[in-house]
């Protein structure tokens, strides 16, 4: 059990990598928060994994919206008295070509992907800091690493911009004992990769080093490696969990 009595905040838990992220920390034994838009789909998930509702709970929270976080850290804080890990997975994705591309469409994923980040770790800092301890674990992507094609100018600035966010984030928390690190997934399908036509999916497959589709599965083993003890001297990285589409 890895994250045995750790506290573990996943934003978007309710369905695709954030499931399955949510799953595989509760299965280390976390008690998990599980904060999404679609409070459905996380009140079903929770009601699986803990009928009880003892060691799970699920949050209505719009991650763009600084008072339904600073709310959601407080009912989390409440629950469980502490928070040991936040993975900022909530994210959409809207592709457009650039001379198609809205200066709204462009904002829309800005906020969610990069300014919706922001806020959790701006209010959840001050319970780590407070601890003492913490592990920030933020969930960005390969499109944000190689501008591949028929990913949007808003999606590829909101996922480098997310790594920005990590780096700065290390040194700044880092004397208080926390950790802040970032993965970069490829493709896996989800409801957010099920909207691009089949050949544009395959196409973000091409030249990968192992014959192995990626599932959410990869992700939540990558996410628990980095919100354990195992990662405690890394910081400020971004890992790249793509069965080899790109090495950098
Ligand atoms: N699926 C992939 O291939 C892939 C690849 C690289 C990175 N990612 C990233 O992984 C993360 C999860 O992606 P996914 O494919 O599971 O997507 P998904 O669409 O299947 O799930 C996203 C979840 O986030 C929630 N959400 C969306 N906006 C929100 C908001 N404003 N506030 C709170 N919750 C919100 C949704 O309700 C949903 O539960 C995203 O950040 C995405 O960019 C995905």
């Amino acid at each position: 059990m890895e994250l045995q009595d750790k506290v573990v905040i996943v934003t978007g838990a309710g369905l695709g990598l954030g499931m399955s992220i949510t799953r595989k920390v509760f299965e280390e034994g976390a008690s998990v928060a599980l904060w999404d838009m679609n409070l459905e789909a996380a009140q079903k998930l929770a009601k699986e994994l803990d009928p009880g509702g003892i060691k799970v709970f699920a949050v209505k929270v719009n991650v763009t919206d600084e008072a339904d976080v600073q709310q959601a850290v407080s009912q989390t804080v409440k629950k469980f008295g502490r928070i040991d890990v936040l993975v900022n997975n909530a994210g959409i994705s809207r592709h457009e070509t650039l001379e198609n591309m809205t200066l709204e469409l462009f904002e829309l994923v800005i906020k969610v992907n990069l300014t919706g980040p922001f806020l959790c770790c701006k209010s959840v800092a001050p319970v780590m800091r407070k601890q003492k301890s913490g592990k920030i674990v933020n969930i960005a992507s390969l499109g944000g690493r190689t501008g591949r094609p028929g990913v949007g100018v808003n999606y590829a600035a909101s996922k480098a911009g997310l790594l920005g966010i990590t780096k700065v984030l290390a040194k700044e928390l880092g004397p208080d004992n926390i950790y802040v690190n970032a993965i970069c997934p490829g493709p896996i399908l989800t409801d957010q990769t099920r909207q691009y036509p089949p050949e544009v999916f395959a196409s973000w497959n091409a030249g990968r080093a192992v014959p192995k589709d990626g599932l959410p599965e990869d992700i939540g083993d990558v996410v628990i490696f980095l919100a354990s003890n195992r990662s405690d001297w890394v910081t400020g990285i971004s890992l790249d969990v793509n069965g080899g589409i790109f090495i950098g």
